[in-house]
């Protein structure tokens, strides 16, 4: 626990991700405020998962901070321990990590072998999946009765995920039930009955890794025109991708990919409704604002909450000594409010210009793969919302995932009117 002003504010508390979001503002504000870096006891590890308790973690929650620990991987690195705060026995690390948890030169190998897939044939391919994917989910609802994360914005980056894989559209529940365990944080309404939050991670995984090995070695036998082909069948320098690194790599696709857009897209949605102003200035002027506006929309909701890195060797950051080993844990959402960089940080503004948020990572090796297609379907669903429901309403709060990981709404009663 760390108490700063007479607040007690404690980052590995479940509760504390628990309480509503004004107060967490408040507290990123207190730790922004506050001269050096608050350092954190670890929560408990996960039971189940060998997971041991370490020394605890400074919480950077400057915007400067931030991009500096982002920009000097050498020093702030990704791959030891895990970037979650508490470390990972290696084998978990490696299978839930994938890229993410991974230092150069095994991260440049796999980044380099994953970014020849992406070939313009292949991006044409996904940008196209996006527009088809929103307009079959906005066809197929039944309009009276709308919860938009559950209707909306959970199944759509999740279904553009699998398409792009390959994999079958009959594995949704399956997958999408993973998936929100992976990252529900331990809230019990994502965790299967009777089950701890360690045993279920576990077995989400093994569950995701029994789907896409068979897919992974039948393209490697018959390549078709999906990810997973490409994938395998990529190389650089005569290195390609094992079967192994396919299905990590969709794991964190998965992970990263589907619950990340979710998140931006139910805030996004509460947003317009709680600043009616900000969607009548969008809906004015869509396409031209476009850029600008989904840039503010992951600036407001930051989707990941944190990610850690591990120091390597003595270093200064801002007005602390760090020594090797200590844990920073960047936590993006605290930068992204950032008074010293944002103007009127805790406004909404569609138009904000500049708007340099780390809600993506901050600038360095590990700047989200995705970003350009999340912000190609954040944008598709918004042109889809605005342009078939005028009206649209939020009916009840938001309810709030207790995650310290995603930033995540759970349910979203709206109203579609019209
Ligand atoms: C609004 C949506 C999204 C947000 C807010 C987001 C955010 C992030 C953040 C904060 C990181 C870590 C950056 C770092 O450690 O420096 C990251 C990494 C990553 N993201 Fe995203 N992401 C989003 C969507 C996506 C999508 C759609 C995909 C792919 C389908 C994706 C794939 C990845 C991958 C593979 C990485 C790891 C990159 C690496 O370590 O080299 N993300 N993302």
């Amino acid at each position: 626990m760390t108490v700063i002003q007479g607040i007690d504010i404690d980052l590995s508390a479940p509760r504390f991700w628990s309480r509503p979001w004004a107060e967490r503002e408040r507290a990123y504000k207190l730790l922004r405020d506050h001269e050096t870096l608050a350092f954190f006891d670890e929560p408990e590890p996960l039971p189940s998962t060998g997971a041991v308790k370490g020394a605890g973690y400074y919480a950077v929650v400057r915007h400067a901070d931030v991009l500096e620990v982002s920009r000097r991987p050498g020093v702030f690195c990704s791959g030891e321990g895990a970037t979650s705060v508490t470390d990972m026995p290696p084998d978990l690390n490696e299978f839930y990590g994938s890229l993410i948890n991974m230092d150069d030169p095994r991260h440049a190998r796999l980044r380099r072998i994953v970014s020849q897939a992406f070939t313009p044939r292949m991006l044409q391919r996904i940008l196209d999946q996006v527009e088809r994917t929103a307009v079959e989910i906005l066809d197929g609802i039944d309009q009276s009765c709308v919860e938009l994360v559950g209707d909306i914005a959970a199944p759509f980056p999740l279904l553009v995920i699998l398409d792009i894989m390959g994999v079958p559209r009959s594995e949704r529940g399956m997958v999408l039930q993973a998936a929100n365990t992976i990252l529900s944080g331990g809230d019990p309404d994502f965790l299967p009955p009777g089950k701890d939050f360690g045993t279920a991670i576990l077995e989400a995984g093994i569950g995701l890794s029994a789907l896409m090995q068979p897919i992974a070695a039948a393209r490697r036998r018959e390549p078709t025109d999906d990810l997973v082909s490409a994938l395998i069948h990529a190389e650089v320098e005569g290195e390609a991708i094992t079967d192994q690194e396919v299905v990590s790599f969709f794991i964190l696709l998965l992970v990263a990919g589907s619950e990340t857009t979710r998140t931006a897209i139910a805030h996004g949605v509460w947003a317009f409704a709680e600043h009616p102003d900000q969607r009548t200035i969008w809906v004015h002027d869509f396409d031209a604002l476009a850029p600008a506006a989904v840039d503010e929309i992951v600036r407001w909701s930051s989707p990941v909450i944190s990610m850690r890195r591990t120091v390597t060797q003595e270093v200064t950051l801002g007005a602390t000594e760090l020594h090797a080993g200590d844990k920073v844990l960047l936590l993006y959402g605290a930068a992204n409010r950032d008074e010293s960089v944002f103007d009127s940080a805790q406004r909404f503004d569609v138009r904000r210009q500049p708007n340099p948020h780390v809600g993506f990572g901050g600038p360095g090796p590990h700047f989200c793969l995705g970003a350009h297609l999340a912000r190609r379907e954040v944008t598709v669903m918004f042109r889809e919302l605005f342009s078939r429901y005028p009206d649209l309403a939020v009916s009840a709060a938001p309810s709030q995932l207790q995650s310290s990981f995603i930033n995540g709404i759970k349910r979203l009663p709206v109203r579609l009117g019209g």
